[in-house]
């Protein structure tokens, strides 16, 4: 049997292969049109614009085949904007013709209540129900969760009862989240990103054990109020070089990741651990994402050597759920040539990331953006990624550091009030962005900085504060509330988690869609089914454990 991934050349192909091998089979690339008419099963993932995905099939000659493959009979497997384009076309790109297999628009979530791109873990509702119930139709459990990330799809109605097999509600809007009728199997979700849960339905379209009668089927309606959406924990590796050159997982006290010089230690960074082997452990204790950040990324190195690449490359073989990868994803100059954070960006993908995430440079991004009166360029390492590969892909990693003033007019800046007054007695602190590793302070604060790094199309915001990193005291609720009000992309809690219930607070106070810890993790003093399961006894919808494949 010869499986065909039809790949059309953006973003993270390489977890879906990683996952498919995993299951025992091998998979080819489609090179020319001709491919697709050889191949016996084709999976065809997606990210990024829906009018980039049908130009370039377009532009590939791939449109024809497609429609003739699909008409053979023989089984076809889309994957988010690879669902997307079975539709008579998107809200994305007015004017681009989609497939058109299935009727339908897609179109945008709006984001009154909700934070937009819809993205993390949520529940699929099967809606062709079997006489069999209660077991995996297409691998697919009606009780887990699966991840999605995608601000557009296809509301459900009536209409679309033949095709649709499973509905998602997130927030007060319900959509389409996987299709099925003859050959033709769609999620909107990324089974390959969706640890073993998701492994099962790749599984079952590759066996063609999909313990789904269509003669048989009972069709449901989706249950009102069934908004399954959990909150997402997030491990954080901060990778570097040690002394000897190995490649090491350290985590400093407000960013000094050296120990302190007595005694026999002479100042080493600390070691908590290989970055590989740690991920896989966060992977296997439930971790719902892994961020790796380069810490030293600020010197130049030639692009295809970067270590992280590896280590993106070897974690993608056995972790299943997103990848982000920080640092260094700016223009570079490497053997006397310059590489664009475009290109830099792409190479991560290809290695295995699922997203990028920009410090430094998006401090000067947004700087610019306001000398030049907040006019885009086109030309900003944001635009740019979120262009080719959507904003789900570039996240925003925010490092503030608190400038304590007595009253809001001692400063031009956006201030936010304290519940703990500051060293002498004030009141109100602004929250001064930070470049090279907290090391500058710049002239900019942070809700300017996401304003205008949301306005250029990023698609998530990563929060630390430097007063708290290190301090296990809690998260910095105000910043982190006011900041969660301010934009409507969704935003990681970061720096400051010390124990369980500093999860559960976060969530309850400031309304953020995930959060993020390191050394607490790192060094086993709270493991991550401790705080998934206090989250539950909070009645706080999370992701559970599943190994089972
Ligand atoms: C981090 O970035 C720097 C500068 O590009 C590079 O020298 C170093 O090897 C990178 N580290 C990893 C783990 O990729």
């Amino acid at each position: 049997m010869s499986v065909y991934l039809l790949d059309y050349g953006a973003g993270n192909v390489r977890s879906l292969l990683n996952a498919v091998n995993k299951l025992g089979y091998d998979i080819i690339s489609v090179k020319e049109p001709s491919d697709i008419l050889k191949a016996d099963k084709i999976i065809f993932p997606g990210v990024g614009a829906f009018g980039c995905a049908m130009d370039a099939l377009v532009a590939k000659g791939y449109v024809e085949p497609i429609k003739q493959y699909i008409a053979s009979g023989k089984p076809f497997m889309g994957i988010c904007v690879g669902m997307q384009t079975m539709f008579e076309g998107s809200d994305e790109t007015p004017g681009v013709k989609g497939l058109g297999i299935v009727p339908g628009i897609v179109k945008k979530f709006n984001s009154d209540n909700k934070a937009v791109p819809h993205m993390g873990w949520n529940e699929a509702e099967l809606l062709k129900v079997q006489p069999k119930d209660g077991q995996e139709s297409f691998g697919i459990n009606p009780s887990t969760v699966y991840y999605f990330v995608h601000s557009y799809a296809v509301p459900y109605s009536e209409a679309l009862k033949e095709w649709t097999f499973t509905t998602t509600q997130y927030g007060d809007e319900v959509f389409v989240s996987s299709i099925q009728r003859d050959n033709v199997f769609c999620t909107q979700f990324h089974p390959e990103k969706s640890g073993f849960a998701g492994l099962r339905i790749l599984r079952s379209f590759l066996s063609g054990q999909t313990n789904f009668d269509d003669k048989e089927i009972l069709y449901k309606t989706p249950t009102p109020g069934h908004d399954c959406f959990t909150k997402r924990i997030i491990a954080c590796l901060d990778v570097r070089a040690n002394d000897m050159g190995d490649l090491v997982v350290t985590k400093g006290d407000q960013y000094d990741v050296r120990e302190k010089p007595d005694g026999d230690s002479k100042g080493d960074v600390r070691n908590l651990g290989k970055p590989v082997e740690l991920a896989k452990r966060y992977f296997e204790e439930g971790a719902d994402e892994i961020t790796f950040l380069n810490i030293t990324s600020f010197r130049n190195c030639p692009l295809g050597d970067l270590p992280m690449l590896e280590v993106l490359r070897r974690t993608s073989e056995t972790v299943f759920v997103p990848l982000t990868i920080g640092g260094g994803i700016r223009d570079i100059v490497a053997d006397g040539r310059t590489y664009s954070a475009l290109e830099v960006a792409g190479t991560y993908f290809r290695s295995g990331a699922d997203k990028v995430s920009i410090g430094s440079d998006a401090v000067y991004i947004a700087e610019e953006y306001y000398a030049n009166n907040r006019v885009p360029t086109g030309k900003t390492a944001i635009e740019t990624i979120a262009n080719a590969y959507g904003a789900q892909a570039v996240v925003i990693s925010v490092d503030p550091k608190r400038v304590y003033v007595n009253s809001p007019s001692d400063t031009t800046h956006h201030v936010i009030k304290q519940s703990t007054p500051g060293p002498n007695g004030e009141e109100y602190c602004w929250y001064q962005c930070t470049v090279k590793g907290g090391r500058e302070g710049r002239d900019l604060d942070v809700r300017q900085l996401v304003t205008a790094c949301e306005a250029l199309g990023a698609g998530e915001i990563l929060l630390n504060c430097m007063d708290k990193d290190g301090t296990n005291s809690g998260y910095d609720l105000e910043l982190i509330a006011d900041t969660r009000s301010a934009v409507r992309i969704p935003v990681i809690a970061s720096s400051g988690a010390g124990r369980v219930e500093h999860f559960s607070e976060v969530f309850e106070k400031t309304g953020v869609e995930a959060a993020l810890a390191a050394g607490i993790f790192h060094r086993k003093e709270v493991p991550i089914a401790a705080v998934k399961e206090h989250l539950r006894e909070k009645q706080i919808h999370v992701r559970g454990v599943d190994l089972t494949l």
